[in-house]
């Protein structure tokens, strides 16, 4: 293995600068060639590399987003389009690829690897911590973070004037980014996909705190596949108790941006290591994660078909 090329694709999250820099570096320690390809797998379809030397990932490991650029590429979905993806990375002699992204991102792994012989490796990197195969999934933490932080400015409005406020964080089909900045926000309930809680039982509940003194609450809503469906959830409340103050708050794409957590670069960081050792081992079509703090390789598809559950012990907290 001499020429390894490294992509970042779907949407983008912190550590991803982090990790791109760690597969770099420890490329050219390993003495192979380095290759970015711009913009995911629309650039390898466009055939947009970049010679990457250790000095131009300087100054990269804190910064959000990627410099590598993201895209959700259609073209590549296709067999042709895989096909000029396949061209390009023969002409440029690429013999190891890694990808950074999540279950979208895998998944055209797969077909790539199995189309053109390749070997790819995997580093998670979504915010919505969805893979099996790894605890955490690269821009985890510093978007639970940014949420938590998110939730405690809310709360100055809402105390101060006695309102209900729902707050919709982003995680796809995945409650897991709902639950953590629901505990560290102290959120009064927490709705996620995986845990059905009707919009009677939220009353209930929200009733059982009013009974207590408590006149301002803070609930935190996963978007559960559906961006936005706070707004009638919280129409519902609001119909059920008109003297409620009820506001609404879609976090949205600010939880996607920032600078990495130390957590964050630490990950990054051992997983782009993990990356290129394991392409050097002759791994292949697995996913590079780190489990009970020690570095493993799942498969593609396990990593992407094994439903990861939520958290059942930060949930009860
Ligand atoms: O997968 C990361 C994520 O931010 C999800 O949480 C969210 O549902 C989705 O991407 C939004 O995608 P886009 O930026 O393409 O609208």
């Amino acid at each position: 293995m001499k020429r390894i090329a490294v992509l970042t694709s779907g949407g983008d999250a912190p550590g991803m600068n982090a990790a791109i820099r760690a597969v770099v570096r420890a490329g050219v320690y390993y003495e192979k060639e380095v290759f970015g390809v711009y913009e995911g797998y629309e650039g390898l379809i466009a055939g947009n590399f970049v010679k990457l030397k250790v000095r131009s990932v300087n100054n990269i490991l804190h910064r959000g987003g990627t410099f590598l650029k993201s895209a959700r590429s259609e073209e590549f979905r296709t067999p042709e389009g895989r096909k000029k993806a396949i061209k390009q990375l023969k002409k440029k002699e690429i013999d190891g690829l890694v990808v950074v992204g999540g279950d979208g991102t895998f998944t055209g792994a797969m077909k790539l690897s199995e189309e053109s012989g390749i070997p790819i490796i995997g580093i998670p990197g979504t915010i919505d911590n969805d893979l099996a195969g790894t605890d955490y999934t690269l821009g985890f933490d510093t978007a639970t973070n940014t949420v938590a932080h998110a939730i405690d400015q809310i709360r100055d409005t809402a105390l101060s004037h006695n309102r209900l406020f729902f707050i919709e964080v982003m995680g796809r089909n995945s409650g897991a980014i709902a639950v953590r900045s629901g505990i560290a926000g102290g959120a009064v309930a927490t709705l996620i996909p995986e845990k059905d809680m009707s919009t009677e039982a939220l009353i209930k509940k929200l009733d059982k705190g009013g009974k207590r003194g408590k006149t301002s609450s803070l609930v935190v809503v996963a978007e559960a596949g559906s961006p936005g469906r706070t707004y009638t959830l919280a129409d519902d409340v609001k119909k059920s108790r008109p003297e409620f103050d009820v506001k609404v708050t879609v976090l949205g794409h600010l939880q996607r941006g920032g600078s990495p957590s130390c957590f964050d670069r630490v990950l990054a960081s051992r997983l782009g290591v993990a990356a290129i050792e394991g392409l050097i081992d002759g791994k292949k079509d697995v996913m590079a994660g780190i489990e009970n703090d020690a570095v493993t390789y799942t498969t593609f598809k396990h990593a992407i078909e094994t439903p990861k559950p939520v958290e059942e012990e930060a949930f009860r907290v």
